[in-house]
């Protein structure tokens, strides 16, 4: 059974990647803002502190995971906010977008970075970057929404970066997009639930290999553009 660790498994997306790999039979180590306020108990599941958003807080994160595991076969990057939504040119908060940038696109490269020698502890390992269609460039027609899509796109660059990096050590970067899901973020028009959107991202994750390594998709299978 393999070592997966998910980003922001309190609730929502994060909290259906958990349950669905602990069904599995893997081991889930996970990073909440507040570990306290976690409810699951399972053998298999550890829970440690972790603010994607500040670099001591990962690297601490990052320490305490060795201390539980001495590889990572999966990370995924989840942990994500929005930005206030469909915010128009005189609407949008510059102090408010850094943050969101710094949430979603620094985020996951902070705690990349920080896991990358334990993910180079095992061949095969894979990082999986959740996204958003919203930050397709190509899709991008409805506008709006200025921060939380830049981010997205943002982490797509940076999915594409980490591929080239990981291709000769062994690991493999793609993003994917969990389709809209009725969670906090998604709201409760989204139509996809979030067991449908997991059970699916876990396939694909799955089945992610080098040779397709540094490539968008959705939680269905279908690949989106840039
Ligand atoms: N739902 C959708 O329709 C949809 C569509 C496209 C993409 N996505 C992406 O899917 C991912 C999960 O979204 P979701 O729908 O599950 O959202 P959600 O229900 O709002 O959950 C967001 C999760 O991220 C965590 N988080 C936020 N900021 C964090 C930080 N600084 N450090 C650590 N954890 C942090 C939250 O923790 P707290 O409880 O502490 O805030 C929470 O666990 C996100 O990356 C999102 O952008 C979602």
């Amino acid at each position: 059974m393999a070592t997966w660790v998910i980003t922001g498994g309190n609730r929502g997306i994060g909290k259906e990647f958990i349950n669905q790999l602990l069904l599995k039979n893997h081991t889930v180590i996970t990073g909440v803002r507040n570990p306290e306020q976690m409810d699951e108990n399972h053998e298999f599941l550890h829970v440690i502190k972790l603010d994607v958003s500040d670099s001591k807080s990962v690297i601490e994160f990052a320490h305490s995971v060795s201390q539980h595991t001495s590889q990572v076969d999966v990370l995924v990057n989840n942990a994500g906010r929005m930005d206030g939504r469909w915010q128009s040119i005189d609407e949008v908060d510059a102090d408010v977008s850094l943050e969101v940038l710094n949430v979603n696109t620094i985020g996951p490269l902070r705690v990349a970075q920080a896991l990358w020698p334990l993910l180079e502890k095992t061949t095969d390992s894979k990082v999986a970057n959740i996204t958003s269609l919203m930050g397709s460039i190509d899709d991008c027609l409805s506008g709006k929404s200025y921060a939380y899509r830049t981010s997205k796109t943002g982490l797509n660059m940076i999915t594409k970066i980490l591929s080239v990096e990981g291709k000769d050590i062994d690991i493999s970067v793609s993003c994917y997009h969990p389709g809209w899901v009725m969670t906090d973020m998604g709201g409760e028009r989204a139509p996809v639930q979030p067991h449908e959107s997991v059970t699916g991202l876990i396939r694909l994750i799955e089945m992610q290999t080098l040779e397709q390594s540094g490539r968008f998709f959705e939680y269905t299978g279908v690949e989106l553009p840039w």
